[in-house]
């Protein structure tokens, strides 16, 4: 740990990372798709519940120990776990999770981002302008070469901007914290969020097609998620899906917000921080998020049809019905661009927060140089995401989200938040927080944090393992043609833990504990 660490440049940049993190396609695509699958208006009250008792206060942890861990010159939650639980020897396996979670969420989350950038081409170039919705399933189809009854997926269009997304990924990791995240964060925020508002007022002014019942308008279909419902309340499905919205679009549980945090200075505010980046992103969730896809479609298709869509397949709301509505509107194709050009935005200031925890473990456990940390990311990922592009239709990309964007940021947040709150002890990171903080989180958040949120996500893990182990063995669901395939993936990613079970026993093999000295900053 020899080098200079990186540091962020502004409190304002910093946080506008962490937004950008947090703000990504979960908030425009997964939010409504999960919104409307799970009853737009019964879906929302544990979506706020969610965030009160486990989004906030986890936000608030992990930016604590992120903070606290880079005092130590650890930026991935191996070194930040074992900072903060010296005398263990173990602890610091346990931050795998925060690696891995995020490596297998990247290596499909940047395909996906590239779809958005190829859409936003497509819809300038007028390609979208289609007439039926079976056309434009087709055209989605086409680009991402299934349901053409040949034995790989992929085709030149996907794999060129693959291509493209990738490189520009890799171009800003290797530029730093600053000089490259920071940097991109900076514009592309504020761009993401004009876009947004934009496309929120064309929505909400958008006409019904001509024959459509009186009631199927904007306001209705706003009413669609507003209107609060309590008819399911009592089933946990939809509770286990509102936490997993809240995690997933907040980053937690991924070992990337800690892993921002660690470039904090020790005087640097976390609190007022880490909420103002809650905040911005539930802005950019439920408010754009929210007002975009669900009342366009409701418009469009009506009540009946959202759910419908939405359970046809993830991307159908906004890769199907979106370009469908806009290319039915004057100025379609610039909307179009807008719609896709924001969801690049999203993507790529998120994608990158998903690299940094890899790369850090590199740079700070090696001791290498960013570039060669990046150099040795890129060979790997670039290898990892060549399953998830050209056996799409085997069910790949499917596998790699349950695992990176269910299961292990849900066991990452139960475990984060038990050693946090009850091993490390919530009096040291109450504490901890609000050193140079600039407000001072309501006493209700001690007890909170606890005992509600620790208590609420091993219930919820526990719930999740008793009655989903079985399934997920025996690959319940998934067509037997592609269970090979399935398996194929899952081996992999065991073997992903195993080496990074090595590479971690190697990073601390001989060292000694002197190590953990503060390093005031
Ligand atoms: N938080 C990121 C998203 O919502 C991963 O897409």
């Amino acid at each position: 740990m020899s080098q200079k660490r990186q540091q962020w440049g502004t409190r304002l940049g910093i946080i506008l990372a962490v937004a950008g993190s947090a703000v990504g396609l979960g908030n425009f695509l997964r939010f409504p798709s999960q919104a409307a699958q799970n009853g737009g208006g019964a879906f929302m009250i544990p979506y706020f519940v969610a965030l009160v008792l486990i989004g906030v206060p986890l936000m608030w942890m992990e930016w604590t120990a992120g903070r606290y861990g880079g005092g130590f010159g650890h930026s991935s939650a191996p070194g930040i776990f074992q900072s903060l639980r010296q005398k263990n020897r173990f602890i610091k396996y346990f931050g795998i999770a925060g690696i891995i979670g995020p490596l297998i969420i990247y290596i499909y989350y940047v395909y996906i981002e590239s779809w958005c950038l190829a859409y936003a081409w497509y819809s300038l170039s007028g390609a979208l302008e289609l007439s039926s919705a079976n056309e434009y399933v087709g055209f989605l189809q086409k680009h991402q070469g299934v349901g053409n009854g040949s034995f790989f997926a992929g085709s030149a269009a996907a794999f060129l901007f693959f291509i493209i997304t990738f490189a520009t990924n890799i171009w800003v990791t290797r530029n730093g914290i600053k000089g490259g995240i920071e940097k991109l964060c900076n514009w592309a925020m504020p761009t993401l969020f004009i876009l947004g508002i934009v496309l929120a007022i064309r929505v909400l002014t958008l006409d019904a097609p001509p024959g459509a019942p009186a009631d199927q308008n904007a306001i209705n279909g706003l009413g669609f998620l507003w209107n609060p419902d309590f008819s399911t309340l009592s089933e946990p499905k939809v509770w286990v899906a509102a936490a997993g919205q809240i995690f997933f679009t907040l980053s937690l549980g991924m070992g990337v917000i800690i892993s921002y945090a660690s470039y904090l200075k020790k005087s640097d505010d976390v609190a007022l921080s880490g909420l103002t980046a809650s905040a911005t992103n539930e802005f950019a969730e439920v408010v754009l998020g929210g007002s975009i896809v669900i009342p366009a479609a409701f418009v469009f298709f009506g009540t009946a049809s959202i759910a419908t869509i939405a359970a046809s397949g993830t991307f159908n709301l906004g890769f199907v019905s979106m370009p469908q509505i806009f290319a039915g509107t004057p100025g379609g194709s610039i909307y179009g661009f807008f719609w896709f050009f924001m969801l690049f935005l999203a993507g790529i200031t998120s994608s990158i927060s998903l690299a940094q925890p890899a790369v850090g473990f590199m740079e700070d456990e090696f001791n290498i140089s960013r570039k060669k940390a990046v150099t040795i990311f890129t060979i790997v990922t670039f290898l990892l995401c060549q399953p998830a592009i050209w056996l799409l239709n085997k069910g790949v990309l499917d596998d790699l989200d349950f695992w990176g964007g269910t299961v292990i940021i849900v066991a990452g947040a139960a475990f984060e938040a038990v050693f946090l709150a009850w091993f490390v002890g919530i009096d040291r990171i109450w504490e901890e927080m609000h050193h140079g903080s600039l407000i001072r989180v309501p006493r209700l958040f001690k007890f909170v944090m606890r005992y509600v949120t620790p208590t609420v996500l091993i219930v919820m893990f526990s719930w999740w393992l008793v009655e989903e182990w079985w399934n997920v063995i025996t690959m319940e669901g998934i067509a037997p043609e592609n269970k090979p395939w399935v398996l194929g993936t899952r081996i992999v990613l065991v073997i992903m833990v195993v080496i990074l079970v090595f590479a971690v026993k190697i990073a601390w093999k001989g060292r000694n504990p002197k190590t953990y000295v503060s390093r005031e900053r």
